[in-house]
């Protein structure tokens, strides 16, 4: 399986933060925002990733992440000229997707919590499979509608007045057939290729799974001021209280096996001397204790 980590947009809603370096380059707490999208892709067992953003700020990207080969895996970048919808990720990324089936990550998407992603990678063949996390305010995004059997029956996009409180975060992991599937969608009111739309098409052919995240799970947002404070505090309470880190993509590589516990130890060598370093000292020191 594939990765496509979407970090367009302008980021408005967070000016002048945004002026110079975009939303998803912004810290949350200790490390930049895209660090925990891509983390996520990690922890999903996926090593290549296609990274659009902005022609504007697609190099600073790059500069973060190179080719990945940093992190165990690899990382190529795509442009996406204007915000035409979520869904044209899949256009751009068309050559980079071939015949492979492809998880998209929206890159200001945080999670955190109990291994809920999981069996949704490992056990993926074809299809469609989207997420339900139960939100105070629904109306800000996709919403799922379930039957009495928990069965999805309907996905609408910004509904004024929402059937459920299950929001659709962005992580969708997708077989082959979304390529074509975007391909024949239509640009919506807002003039956007729409993910609610593919993921509609798929309801209709009846090949969607919804998955319910359960309770323990934290979906952050940090597309405001305020979200993104509350994001970095929720980061700072758990690392601080757990000595672990949230949103380390080296760790995460090790962990899923991309990376041995040697190319852990030269990584960690080559940084500066500050605290993301001494972490991962630690997980390389704790690593060898057990083995
Ligand atoms: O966060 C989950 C929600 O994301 C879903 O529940 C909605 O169904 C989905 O439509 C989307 O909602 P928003 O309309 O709020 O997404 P927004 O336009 O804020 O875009 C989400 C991120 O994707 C944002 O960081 C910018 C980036 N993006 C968005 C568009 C439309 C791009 O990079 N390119 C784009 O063309």
């Amino acid at each position: 399986m594939k990765g496509i980590i979407l970090a367009g947009g302008a980021g408005s809603r967070l000016y002048p933060l945004t002026l110079v370096a975009s939303k998803q380059l912004q810290p949350v707490y200790d490390k930049p925002m895209i660090y925990h999208p891509l983390t996520t892709l990690i922890e999903g067992g996926i090593r290549e990733i296609c990274l659009i953003s902005t022609p504007h700020d697609l190099p600073r990207f790059q500069q973060l992440l190179g080719d990945g080969s940093r992190m165990g895996i690899s990382i190529e970048y795509r442009e996406q000229a204007k915000p035409e919808g979520i869904a044209q990720a899949f256009l751009i990324a068309e050559s980079f997707i071939g015949a492979d089936s492809v998880a998209l990550i929206l890159g200001d998407n945080i999670f955190y919590g109990s291994n809920s992603f999981g069996p949704a990678f490992e056990d993926f063949t074809t299809g469609a499979t989207i997420f339900g996390y139960h939100v105070n305010d629904p109306e800000r995004y996709g919403v799922v509608e379930f039957d009495a059997s928990g069965k999805a029956i309907s996905i609408e996009e910004k509904p004024a007045v929402p059937k459920s409180h299950f929001a659709v975060p962005g992580l969708y992991i997708y077989d082959n057939e979304v390529v074509g599937i975007t391909k024949n969608s239509k640009p919506s009111a807002r003039g956007e290729l729409e993910i609610t739309a593919v993921n509609v098409e798929y309801l209709n052919r009846g090949t969607l799974r919804v998955e319910k995240l359960n309770r323990g799970f934290a979906w952050l947002d940090a597309g405001t001021s305020t979200s993104l404070h509350e994001a970095s505090a929720y980061v700072q309470t758990i690392e601080t209280r757990t000595g672990i880190k949230i949103g380390c993509p080296e760790e995460a590589s090790f962990r899923s096996g991309f990376l041995t516990i040697t190319q852990l130890a030269e990584i960690a060598k080559t940084m500066p001397n500050c605290e993301y370093r001494s972490y991962l000292e630690g997980v390389v020191k704790e690593a060898n204790q057990i083995e």
